[in-house]
């Protein structure tokens, strides 16, 4: 593995990373959408490595169990050869240190993300010099969120075609033990 220099003419601070081409797709995935897939499939298309990380927070009521959720992310990614699926608790800059990552990508769906991620994404850098990609939502998906699928489900509406068919599934089997 090749260590990079700052380009001489660079006035900009680096961190002089190793450029271990492996990332990170962090998240609740309280369900896993059709839009965190079309984001982590294009990260899989672009970066060597992707890791989706699933946050364990425990503060915070999930509809589905954080293996529930590995498990959907883990059938649902099967098909690209460098994805992988792991959970973390604490701070995502302290998974990535532990993990040799030196990158988050993310998904920006609207202006109303941007805000919060940019946040987020220079308090990382700030914290641990994390870089944040982000990528543009698909508009296919750019209205999508865990939440509201899970409020529209809740409420017997039609969310098909918004998360996985497996997702779908589970997603029905869940609202109907409550
Ligand atoms: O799917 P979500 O809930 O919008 O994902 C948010 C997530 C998990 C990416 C964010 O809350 C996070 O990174 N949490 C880990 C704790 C942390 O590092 N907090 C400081 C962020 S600057």
């Amino acid at each position: 593995m090749t260590l990079v220099s700052p380009p001489k003419s660079s006035t900009g601070e680096q961190k002089g990373w190793e450029r271990v081409p492996r990332v990170v797709c962090p998240g609740s995935f309280d369900p896993v959408t059709n839009g965190h897939l079309d984001i982590i499939a294009r990260a899989a298309g672009v970066y060597d490595e992707v890791v989706v990380a699933v946050l364990i927070n425990v503060t915070k009521q999930s509809l589905f169990t954080v293996d529930e959720r590995v498990e959907m992310l883990q059938q649902v990614t099967g098909q690209y050869a460098n994805v992988t699926i792991d959970r973390f608790h604490g701070l995502l800059v302290d998974f990535c240190a532990a993990n040799g990552i030196s990158a988050v990508v993310k998904g920006l769906r609207a202006v109303s993300d941007f805000e919060y991620e940019m946040q987020m994404a220079q308090m990382n850098y700030r914290m641990a010099k994390v870089e944040t990609m982000f990528m543009t939502a698909n508009p296919d998906y750019s209205f999508l969120s865990s939440s509201l699928v899970k409020e529209i489900a809740r409420y017997g509406g039609d969310v098909s075609g918004l998360v996985p068919d497996l997702v779908l599934g589970r997603l029905r089997e869940r609202l109907a033990e409550k």
